[in-house]
């Protein structure tokens, strides 16, 4: 089948401002719009620029605009996509590098302004060995744990578009990962980190972040959750 993609391109060492260009291709309905992307970087336009690593999903790369929602490239299929004309644009919110390539310091800084690591300075178990946890405890926040880091949720909040310094569908998720672990002690430092006037209650329950989720986590559902114990004070 013949698609045609229209990419955003934007060098802000050679151009004034953004452009889009135009490519059709032989494609088929099972390629992956990231085959598409390397199809091109590869015979038409070496100096396209975008991430990419895994190729499968994992390590949150190659988040980006297609027809206008973030997706993973690396897991949208051609035929997934219902179209053959198709626009990639990079994700919104972040300053664009170079085309589909953004800063995504910003977002690591929220991410890590909400400790997304286990706290916890009491002594180990007398055998020395590990905390154990029931299977019931572990699965408090398996869902939270699935999260790649790719910015699709942050990126598709309008809360995020309109105040940068909010933390975030993303950092509140990371920060539900280590809150609701029963092995953790650092539970009330996060609450309150998330209770300042850039947390969780910038969250206007849009929903945009769980429809963006390409792990398919209840995004909206864990801020609730993370609003729920800073309101009664109860990990439950
Ligand atoms: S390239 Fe790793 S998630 Fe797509």
């Amino acid at each position: 089948m013949e698609i045609t993609l229209k990419l955003f391109r934007f060098n802000p060492e050679k151009d004034q401002k953004p452009h889009y260009e135009t490519y059709t291709l032989e494609a088929n309905e099972t390629d992956r719009v990231l085959d598409l992307l390397e199809l091109i970087k590869g015979h038409h336009d070496g100096s396209l620029a975008f991430r990419r690593s895994c190729a499968h999903g994992v390590c949150g790369s190659d988040a980006m605009r297609i027809n206008g929602r973030n997706m993973l490239a690396c897991k949208v299929l051609v035929k997934d996509l219902g179209t053959n004309q198709v626009t990639i644009e990079p994700l919104l919110g972040l300053k664009v590098i170079k085309d589909f390539i953004v800063d995504m310091e910003p977002f690591f800084d929220h991410y890590k302004a909400t400790l997304p690591f286990l706290i916890n300075d009491e002594p180990l178990p007398a055998d020395g060995k590990e905390r154990l946890q029931s299977p019931a405890a572990r699965d408090r926040f398996d869902d939270t744990t699935k999260c790649i880091l790719c910015a699709a949720c942050t990126t598709s909040c309008p809360s995020f578009w309109s105040h940068e310094a909010y933390v975030g569908p993303a950092a509140i998720v990371n920060a539900h990962r280590f809150i609701f672990d029963d092995r953790d002690r650092g539970a009330p430092e996060r609450l309150q980190i998330l209770n300042e006037q850039m947390g969780v209650w910038r969250c206007r329950t849009a929903f945009n972040c769980t429809e963006a989720c390409p792990r398919e986590i209840h995004v909206t559902q864990a801020i609730a959750e993370v609003k729920r114990a800073i309101t009664t004070g109860r990990l439950e």
